[in-house]
């Protein structure tokens, strides 16, 4: 195997921390290096959102929560509404209890966004796992939108959290969910 394909192999998304911090040295290497990632026109409109607080990570996790079950309430027919259950459990925590989190956000208007962000938090993962550190991008902790939560993590207005990663040293890592054969559609020679 080459460097890429175990890097690949041993990449898993992470639920389960040590009870020890990132430094953000490290953390900042990691950003950075992701920061190669393919973007549209180079255009970079990833921003960072480093959250080490615990209990106001444990915040975020509440807040993002009650939203995403009201959405659900609105909506009973949405795709979250697999989630319901677990979501009102009031220990649940959507992060958790990862020592770190990263928010990945940028502007609205900008058309490429969500790959962009996405194209960096898979780079982000990927650099993580080959220093030792496991990453979970944790989707249900993206609904924010209370307005003293929004400040105090600063995220600017107009701007979109895209992805909320996890990130700290893995307790115990997983054996990798089963994959699919690729579904080759056709191939035209
Ligand atoms: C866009 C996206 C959203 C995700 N949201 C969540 C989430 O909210 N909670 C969670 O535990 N895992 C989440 N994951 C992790 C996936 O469940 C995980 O990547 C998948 O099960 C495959 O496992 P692996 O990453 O270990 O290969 C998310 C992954 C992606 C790419």
């Amino acid at each position: 195997m080459n460097d890429f394909s175990m890097l690949a192999h041993k990449r898993r998304s992470i639920r389960d921390f040590e009870d020890r911090s990132v430094q953000e040295s490290l953390l900042k290497e990691i950003i950075t290096e992701s920061c190669l990632a393919p973007n549209a026109q180079n255009s970079q409109p990833w921003n960072f959102i480093i959250v080490h607080n615990r209990s106001l990570i444990r915040k975020l996790s509440d807040e993002s929560k009650k939203n995403i079950l009201e959405r659900i309430d609105a909506d009973p027919g949405t795709s979250l509404k697999k989630y319901q259950e677990i979501l009102k459990i009031e220990e649940f925590n959507v992060f958790y209890n990862a020592p770190c989190l990263i928010y990945v956000a940028g502007p609205r208007q900008v058309r490429s966004l969500q790959v962009d962000c996405a194209l960096w938090a898979c780079y982000f993962m990927l650099s993580a796992a080959s220093r030792g550190l496991g990453s979970c991008w944790v989707d249900l902790g993206a609904d924010i939108r209370d307005p003293q939560l929004l400040k105090e993590i600063g995220l600017p207005q107009g701007y979109r959290i895209v992805a909320p990663i996890i990130v700290g040293y893995p307790k115990r890592i997983p054996a990798p969910p089963e994959r699919n054969t690729p579904r080759v559609l056709k191939i035209v020679s």
